[in-house]
């Protein structure tokens, strides 16, 4: 059976900020979008924002729950048969009033588990609907604080998690090549 001639992707933290300018410009490009958001009531409204613009539905999702990104793994199982583009945008910039000194270990352990440890474990989750695609694509989404000339002591855990999604993208990109996903 030939695949419909639109593209299907799913962004993390869809909801606000760069997330929700994301989903619009797929939109406008003639994506079907999948808007991941860990509060649905606030995913909900930019879905009705958007819904005029084309196909746009709703999946619940905390990245740093992995019981909650089996499910939605399995809610975008039903709705479609494959991913073409997964987009880990969702994150948090949560050094505030701190640096390299004052850091604590929660905090370290709080910016690593979503800004690192969850793009990861979403890209392993989504690997059988992305092998469907016949272009597939994983996007992560990191920053200037993740390069080594961009590190900053007063936004440590930030600056340390984003560098360490640089690393795992690399590492997904060699170990997805095989299966033709363009990390
Ligand atoms: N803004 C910038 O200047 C800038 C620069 C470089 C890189 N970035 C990166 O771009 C991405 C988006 O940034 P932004 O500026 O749009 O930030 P934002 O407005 O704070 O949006 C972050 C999004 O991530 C979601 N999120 C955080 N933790 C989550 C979790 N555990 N599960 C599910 N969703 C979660 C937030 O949901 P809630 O609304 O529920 O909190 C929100 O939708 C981030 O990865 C950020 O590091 C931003």
């Amino acid at each position: 059976m030939a695949s419909p001639n639109y593209k299907t992707a799913l962004i993390t933290g869809g909801n606000g900020g760069i997330g929700a300018a994301i989903c619009e410009g797929l939109l406008n490009s003639k994506f079907r979008v999948f808007l991941a958001a860990r509060d649905s009531q606030k995913g909900q409204t930019v879905v009705d924002k958007l819904s005029s613009k084309g196909s746009i539905e709703l999946i619940t999702l905390d990245i740093t729950d992995d019981r909650n990104v089996q499910s939605a793994v399995e809610q975008v199982s039903q709705k479609t048969d494959r991913l073409d583009v997964l987009i880990n945008n969702a994150g948090i910039y949560p050094d505030e009033g701190i640096d390299i000194l004052t850091v604590s270990r929660d905090l370290l352990n709080h910016a690593m588990n979503t800004n690192t440890f969850s793009p990861i474990t979403l890209t392993q989750a989504f690997v059988p609907l992305l092998e469907k695609s016949d272009s597939p694509k994983v996007i992560n989404i990191s920053s200037g604080n993740g390069q080594l000339e961009g590190i900053s002591a007063n936004v440590p855990s930030y600056s340390l998690s984003k560098m360490a999604l640089n690393g795992a993208t690399i590492l997904l990109s060699r170990a997805l090549k095989p299966k033709n996903i363009a990390v």
